[in-house]
């Protein structure tokens, strides 16, 4: 054989680890795909979340702090509202509520003061520089905020 007419790669053995690395990449992806495609394994962002869900309500209500839909009168949850409110709300509507960069909220409101309308004002905020809240606040924070306004 002539090498300079007739050039020819030798043939080297792929290396045993490369092989064995293209080998688990392979079986790792079958997996995983089957793992978490939903039509195939039923895993779902949303099932998992229910549970975790279920799982939270379940304990808070062996800590004796239920998820309650409202916390009105209820002294502990006031106080605790209180706290959220002095951290969070009173820089803009001052610490008694009367307001500055925010509204007054011991006043009539131009969004409506039903628990679900104040709700909606600090989970999701409003046009006029309310900030939404759901991000840093839980469900029951912001029901035990709703709970201290409802004492301004
Ligand atoms: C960055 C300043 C700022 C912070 C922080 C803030 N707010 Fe506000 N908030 C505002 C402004 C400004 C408005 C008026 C929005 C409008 O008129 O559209 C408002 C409006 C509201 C309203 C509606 C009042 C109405 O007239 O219907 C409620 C309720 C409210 N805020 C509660 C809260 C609570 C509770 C917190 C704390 C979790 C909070 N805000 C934190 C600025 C703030």
């Amino acid at each position: 054989m002539n090498e300079h007419d007739n050039p020819s790669e030798s043939n080297n053995n792929i290396p045993k680890g490369m092989i064995a690395f293209f080998a688990f990449v392979i079986v790792f992806l079958f997996s995983y795909i089957a793992l978490y495609t939903p039509a195939i394994s039923g895993w779902s962002f949303y099932t998992i979340f229910e549970e975790k869900m279920a799982e939270a309500e379940a304990q808070a209500s062996v800590d004796g702090t239920e998820l309650k839909d409202s916390y009105s009168g209820d002294e502990a949850a006031i106080a605790e509202g209180a706290k959220i409110y002095a951290s969070s709300c009173a820089v803009c509507h001052k610490a008694d509520g009367t307001g500055g960069i925010g509204s007054d909220l011991t006043a009539a409101s131009k969004y409506g003061s039903t628990q679900e309308d104040l709700y909606e004002s600090i989970a999701n905020g409003r046009e006029g520089g309310m900030p939404p809240f759901k991000q840093q606040l839980s469900r029951m924070k912001i029901r035990k905020v709703i709970a201290f306004l409802e004492t301004l």
